[in-house]
């Protein structure tokens, strides 16, 4: 089951009584069913806007309790400017109306008439993923806290249209939200192996699913991987998902996440403070998969793989020591200085093997991969590296579109030589300067020709006060940007 809020379309006839939300501009008088409303109210919508000075600016809003004609509360929405009225505003005007129906009760009617059926849905799309809730583990409601809507209901001029515009939608929203329940489990709940189950769920989609264990891992020769994971008593996984989608025979996208269930950081071991944060460094294993749901759910014309590296980081007598080294299955050996710079390890394999095996068109990388991408770019922007402008500039601009926003960081050759070892082909530290570049660096030498980027999420995944692109904590952070970049300029 995944968290999300139920919507559902209808004609645009007023609804009697009860709670609505309706979009609206200034300016000129209400028309449509804004206009029935507010003379069903003598005028009383008129006037609450002018009495509250409210300006109709994009997703604030007016609430009026209780104005008569059987309604509990009736919420003034903004619309903002006419001509900057788009998809993104459309989202940001849902989010508010859900939150402001949210406050007076379980369900609620936006009146969506004045907008067109295409940002009717983003509306919806800005309701449901602004609705989310992780509370899987309340046993009971906590005091003062609101209840989350169940189900909201968006009065449409053209419901079968808005309808239609929202099924691709809806994908991307459960997507989205199939993500973000991943990357709130705790760690006791989501080892490699329920994260295995969680994905073989994606079969319903029409999702191949595949799985390698410990042994057929070994076979492979991911040593790097299994010395991440040889301290834990969890056993690791692989998983590759495949989406079909395109043309028989073409090289597929690819997506590859860091999915670390528990990252104590091992016998390098982190400190106690915040450590419980690290159940969240599979956000990018968590992004693949709602990134396949998603283009799987939108039945998407495109080849797409994903795979992802399940493993813990955990200390045990058994666990993978400093001064360690691992052969990696590209061959290259890696002295691991610290064992918690381990996404690195965990990635040179499964990007090394993705590459190898399926020759995709591109491959995209997802991990929380260091402390020092939120150091230079806080909780609003991804960092992003690439060995390829025209990808780069794809992300870049599909990140500007969604909100998903990245921030694109040098990767030149000088930054390797930080990365020589004494006694193997690399080390897994290069050290304070420059953290983030020194790990994509690393990453780096185990991708060929394929053009490849990798996205450093750790500032953005998960985060405890809300940001430009999401509520606080799970953020679903890669999967709107993920699909709508194959959906402009991948697919078809
Ligand atoms: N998972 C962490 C990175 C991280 C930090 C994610 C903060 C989310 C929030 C990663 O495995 C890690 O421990 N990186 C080390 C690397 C260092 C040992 C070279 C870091 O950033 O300190
Ligand atoms: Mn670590
Ligand atoms: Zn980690």
């Amino acid at each position: 089951m995944i968290h999300m809020l139920d919507i559902a379309f209808s004609d645009a006839t007023v609804p009697s009584g009860g709670a609505i939300a309706i979009p609206a501009t200034s300016g000129t008088s209400p028309t449509g069913l804004f206009a029935t409303v507010n003379t069903a109210l003598d005028g009383a919508l008129e006037r609450a806007a002018k009495a509250a000075s409210f300006d109709f600016e994009a997703a604030k809003t007016c609430v009026v309790l209780a104005p008569g004609a059987g309604y509990d509360r009736v919420v003034l929405v903004g619309l903002g400017r006419a001509d900057e009225l788009d998809a993104t505003v459309a989202e940001k005007v849902g989010v508010a109306a859900a939150k402001a129906l949210a406050a007076g009760g379980t369900t609620g009617v936006i009146v969506a008439d004045a907008l067109t059926p295409e940002l009717a849905a983003h509306v919806a799309l800005g309701a449901v993923l602004g609705s989310y809730r992780f509370d899987s583990y309340r046993t009971q409601p906590r005091k003062g806290e609101t209840a989350p809507l169940a189900s909201l209901d968006i009065a449409t001029s053209d419901p079968a249209a808005a309808q239609a515009a929202w099924a691709p939608l809806a994908a991307v929203a459960r997507g989205v939200c199939l993500c973000r329940d991943l990357v709130s489990e705790p760690a006791n709940m989501l080892r490699p192996p329920e994260f295995e189950q969680r994905i073989l769920a994606l079969r319903d989609l029409g999702v191949t699913v595949e799985v390698l264990d410990r042994d057929a891992m070994a076979e492979l020769g991911f040593g790097a991987l299994l010395g991440v994971a040889q301290g834990s008593d969890a056993p690791p996984r692989t998983v590759i998902m495949r989406w079909n989608g395109g043309a028989e025979g073409e090289a597929p996208v690819a997506f590859v996440g860091k999915g670390v269930t528990f990252d104590s950081g091992g016998i390098s071991i982190k400190p106690a403070a915040g450590m419980d944060e690290m159940k969240t460094d599979m956000a990018g294993a968590a992004a693949v998969v709602g990134t396949m749901a998603a283009l799987a759910g939108r039945k998407a014309k495109v080849n797409a793989v994903g795979v992802v590296g399940l493993v813990e980081n955990m200390l045990s007598g058994n666990a993978q020591r400093p001064g360690d080294v691992v052969r990696t299955a590209a061959g290259q050996t890696v002295e691991v200085l610290n064992t918690d710079a381990e996404g690195r390890l965990v990635l040179a394999d499964v990007l090394w093997y993705t590459q190898d095996r399926f020759s995709p068109r591109f491959m995209v990388d997802l991990a929380t991969l260091t402390g020092a991408i939120v150091v230079g770019l806080g909780h609003e922007r991804a960092g992003l590296f690439s060995n390829s402008d025209e990808l780069a500039a794809n992300l870049s601009g599909t990140g500007e579109a969604t909100g998903e926003k990245l921030w694109r960081m040098p990767l030149d050759a000088a930054y390797l030589e930080r990365l020589r070892s004494d006694i193997a082909d690399l080390k897994n530290i290069g050290g304070r300067p420059g953290g983030s570049i020194t790990a994509a660096k690393f990453l780096e030498c185990f991708v060929n020709e394929v053009p490849w980027a990798h996205l450093d999420i750790a500032g953005v995944a998960f985060t405890t006060k809300a940001t430009s692109h999401a509520p606080k904590g799970a953020s679903g952070f890669g999967v709107r940007l993920l699909d709508r970049m194959v959906s402009t300029y991948y697919e078809g």
